[in-house]
C-alpha cells in the first residue's frame, strides 16, 4: 500500500486508524508494564506517578507532537526529515544529528529490549504448559513451593544461554514484521495486537479488581508526598516519560514519516498520549492489587512482573490461566514496540544506502544481536564487566544497565530537549504551523511549551538528576 500522502512509491500507513494503532502500539510496552510499575515502586510511588503524569501533558505531547510534524514533513527517514526541515528553514544540516542520536539509541534500547521481550516468551510457555498440566480452575503451578517460584527468576537470570535464545526468537519475530514493511507488516501487526492487547488488559484489571486489593493501591499508586520528589526521582520520571511515549529517539520522527496530509496531528498526539498513560496506570492497577492482596513486597525492580506476580498467580483462582494470558498480553505490547524500535535504524539505513528492507533490517539485526547476548550475559557471566564504570550514573553496572540507562536517563531527555530547540527556535514557524493543526489560544499554548517551558524544564531536570549532590549542596 502507497502511503496516502501521495509521496511516489514509498510505503506508509493506510489510514489514519493505522498510524493511529501502530504509534500506540509503539509506545504502550515494556515501558509500561514493566518500567513504569517498577520505578513507580522504586521513587517513591505516589510522588513519581503524580510527576509521571505531569511529564507526560506539558513535556511528552508537546514533544510527541513535535517528532510527527518533522517526520510527517520530511517524508523521509529521521536524519533526512530533520535535515529538510532545517534547510528550508535555513539552519544547519547538522541538525540531523538529533535523529542520528535517535537512530543509535532505539538500536541501544532494542538490544535489551529483546531480552525482556525473551523473558515473556519464558513465561508465556511456563504457564501454557502449566495450564495444559494443572487445568484451569486451580492456582498456578501447584506442585511448587514458595521458594521453588522464588527461584525461577534468579536461576534464568543466571542462564546467558537460555536468554540469547529467547532474545532470539523474540527479536526474529521483531524481524519478520518489519522486514514485511509498513504498511504490509508493521501495520497488520499493530491493528490485530493492539485491540487483543486491550481486552486482555481489562479483563485481568477487572479480575484483579474484585479479588485484589485495589483501595490500598489507589493510595499507594496516588498519595502524592512531596519530600519523595528529589532530582533524581524527576528525572526518573521524566525518562520513564519519554521512554513510555517513546520519545527522543527518533521512533515518532519515523512513523510520522508514513502519516498522510489529511491527518491532524495534534488530535492523533493527544489520542496516543492518553492512550499510553491509561495504559501505564490501568498496569500499575493492574499488577499491584495482585501483589498486595498476595502480601507480597512491591519494591522488586523488574522482578516485580517475573519475580512476585508468578506468586500472586499461584494463590489466584484459575491463576495458570491468568497467568498465561496476562503474559501473552505483554508479549504483545512488547512485540508492537520492538517492531518500531526496529524500524528506526532500518529506514535510516534503507535511506542512507539506498538499500532494500530486507538487508538492511537483516544486518541491524545482525547488530542488535550480538548486542542483546552481551546484555543477557551481562546479567551473569559478564557481570563484572562494567563498562562506563568510570562515570558515576553507571558504576558498577553491566551492559544490559547501561543500555537502560544511558537511554532513557540521557539520550532520551537530551533528544528530546533538543527537539524543542530545534522545533521552538530553529525550525521556520511556517512549516510548523502548517503540519501542527493547531489554532488560537491552544496553538500559542503549544509555542509556549516547546519554546520555553519544555527546554527549560527539561535542562533544569536533567541538571538535578544527573547531579544531585550539585543542588543539595
Ligand atoms: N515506548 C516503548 C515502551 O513503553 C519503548 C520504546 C521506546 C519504543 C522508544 C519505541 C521507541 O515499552
Amino acid at each position: 500500500m502507497v502511503a496516502a500522502s501521495g509521496s511516489g512509491s514509498r510505503d506508509g500507513w493506510s489510514s489514519r486508524t493505522a498510524f493511529v494503532l501502530a504509534a500506540i502500539g509503539s509506545a504502550v510496552g515494556l515501558g509500561n508494564l514493566v518500567r513504569f510499575p517498577a520505578e513507580a515502586a522504586q521513587n517513591g510511588g505516589g510522588a513519581f506517578v503524580v510527576f509521571y503524569i505531569a511529564c507526560i501533558v506539558l513535556i511528552g505531547l508537546p514533544v510527541l507532537l513535535s517528532e510527527t510534524l518533522i517526520g510527517r514533513h520530511g517524508q523521509s527517514s529521521a536524519t533526512v526529515s530533520v535535515r529538510r526541515m532545517a534547510e528550508q528553514s535555513g539552519a544547519p544540516k547538522a541538525w540531523e544529528g538529533i535523529a542520528a542520536l535517535g537512530v543509535l539509541g532505539s538500536t541501544m534500547i532494542l538490544a535489551f529490549y529483546c531480552v525482556i521481550g525473551g523473558w515473556v516468551v519464558n513465561y508465556i510457555w511456563l504457564f501454557f504448559n502449566d495450564l495444559i498440566q494443572s487445568g484451569v480452575m486451580g492456582g498456578a503451578l501447584p506442585g511448587m513451593s514458595g521458594e521453588d517460584i522464588a527461584a525461577i527468576f534468579p536461576s534464568l537470570l543466571e542462564d546467558g544461554m537460555t536468554m540469547s535464545v529467547l532474545d532470539l526468537i523474540f527479536l526474529g519475530l521483531t524481524f519478520y514484521f518489519v522486514a514485511r514493511g509498513v504498511s504490509s507488516g508493521i501495520e497488520v501487526m499493530a491493528t490485530w495486537l493492539m485491540p487483543a492487547f486491550f481486552i486482555l488488559l481489562l479483563g485481568i484489571t477487572v479480575y484483579g479488581a474484585f479479588g485484589g486489593a485495589f483501595s490500598e493501591t489507589l493510595t499507594y499508586l496516588f498519595t502524592f508526598d512531596f519530600s519523595k520528589l528529589t532530582g533524581p526521582v524527576m528525572l526518573a520520571a521524566v525518562g520513564q516519560a519519554f521512554f513510555s511515549l517513546s520519545l527522543g529517539m527518533a521512533g515518532m520522527i519515523t512513523y510520522g514519516s508514513y502519516v498522510g496530509r489529511n491527518v491532524n496531528l495534534a488530535g492523533t498526539s493527544a489520542i496516543i498520549a492518553s492512550a499510553d498513560t491509561a495504559v501505564a496506570l490501568i498496569a500499575g492497577l493492574c499488577i499491584f492489587p495482585i501483589v498486595l492482596a498476595a502480601g507480597l513486597s512491591t519494591d522488586g525492580g523488574l522482578g516485580l512482573m517475573f519475580d512476585t506476580l508468578p506468586h500472586a498467580f499461584q494463590s489466584m483462582p484459575a491463576g495458570s490461566l491468568v497467568g498465561l494470558a496476562f503474559f501473552i498480553m505483554v508479549g504483545f505490547a512488547a512485540l508492537t514496540s520492538s517492531v518500531a524500535l526496529m524500524e528506526v535504524p532500518t529506514a535510516w539505513a534503507m535511506e542512507k544506502f539506498q538499500a532494500r528492507r530486507l538487508p538492511c533490517a537483516t544486518i541491524i539485526g545482525l547488530i542488535v544481536l550480538v548486542l542483546g547476548t552481551l546484555s543477557a550475559y551481562s546479567l551473569n557471566t559478564l557481570s563484572g564487566f562494567h563498562p562506563l564504570g568510570f562515570i558515576p550514573l553507571f558504576e558498577g553496572q553491566g551492559i544490559f544497565d547501561v543500555l537502560d540507562g544511558m537511554t532513557a536517563k540521557l539520550l532520551m531527555p537530551i533528544g528530546a530537549l533538543l527537539i524543542c530547540i530545534f522545533v521552538g527556535w530553529v525550525a521556520d514557524p511556517k512549516l510548523i504551523d502548517d503540519e501542527n493543526g493547531l489554532t488560537g489560544a491552544l496553538h500559542l499554548f503549544w509555542r509556549f511549551l516547546v519554546r520555553y517551558l519544555c527546554p527549560v524544564a527539561l535542562a533544569a531536570i536533567l541538571v538535578v538528576g544527573l547531579f544531585p549532590d550539585l543542588v543539595s549542596a
